[in-house]
């Protein structure tokens, strides 16, 4: 049985303040955090307050990105042990924004989650493909390039505990979901792939979907055999729909 998570990519939004108010009204997700992994993820300058917050309360608080160095002239950016120090669990790593408009390679992010499972952080690592890809056909070749590439060097022990959100590009924002089975036919096509590297890890690693994720749409994915939870962006920005969304299956909203 896999664990499901349940994690938010607040982007570029909420200042500090605006943070501690947000996560204050998410406390209550707490009582479902014996059953899922519930992983905030803030601004950088968020990551503090929210920490402070949650704290003993079983939500935990993850980045939005990393360096791979530990430390060094590196101008903007901010390392595993400074995240792991504030009390973050989690990064996200290769979020599709950072590859799209910031340039971020395949090679950049296999440094990044050999960093942070080398400090241990649990990597959420992100992939999927443009609205291009998918109806060129190639879907399954882009996904399998992007984990491989992704995942490089990486022994089966450390990808066990790598959390992978297959997030295709023209749903994140978009209010277009992916249908729960197109979201579970490459979810699985990744789990598979999996596989064949790591045969004994490959049910253990959790792989969430993401792309306008919202209460409405929540259960019919989380009914799908090899989706494990959710990386949920804009409607984690409202306390009610997060809420919703933690709470899926009917539990208590
Ligand atoms: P969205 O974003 O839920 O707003 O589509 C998801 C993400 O980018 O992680």
């Amino acid at each position: 049985m896999r664990r499901p998570v349940l994690a938010a990519n607040w982007k570029m939004h909420m200042t500090a303040g605006e943070t501690v108010a947000l996560a204050k009204k998410i406390l209550p997700c707490q009582e479902r955090a014996g059953e899922a992994d519930i992983v905030i993820c803030p601004p950088f300058t968020s990551l503090a307050p929210a920490c402070s917050v949650f704290q003993g309360t079983g939500l935990q608080v993850g980045a939005q990105n990393m360096h791979w160095e530990d430390s060094g002239a590196f101008t903007g950016e901010i390392s595993a042990p400074m995240l792991k120090e504030i009390g973050c669990t989690h990064v996200i790593i290769g979020h599709s924004e950072r590859r799209q408009l910031f340039g971020e390679t395949d090679a950049a992010i296999n440094c990044k989650l050999k960093a942070a499972l080398r400090h241990g952080l649990i990597p959420i690592f992100c992939l999927g493909e443009t609205l291009e890809q998918r109806e060129a056909g190639t879907t399954q070749e882009v996904c399998a390039h992007q984990l491989e590439q992704g995942l490089a060097g990486i022994q089966s022990g450390d990808l066990a505990k790598t959390i992978i959100a297959y997030e295709p590009v023209w749903a994140i924002g978009t209010g277009r979901t992916a249908s729960p089975e197109d979201a579970q036919a490459v979810i699985s096509f990744i789990r598979r792939e999996l596989g064949k590297k790591h045969s004994h890890f490959a049910d253990q690693v959790r792989i969430l979907y993401g792309g306008s994720v919202k209460p409405e749409n929540i259960d019919g994915l989380m009914a799908q055999q090899d989706i494990d939870g959710a990386l949920v962006g804009g409607a984690s920005l409202d306390a009610d729909s997060f809420s919703k969304i933690v709470n899926y299956g009917g539990a208590e909203q």
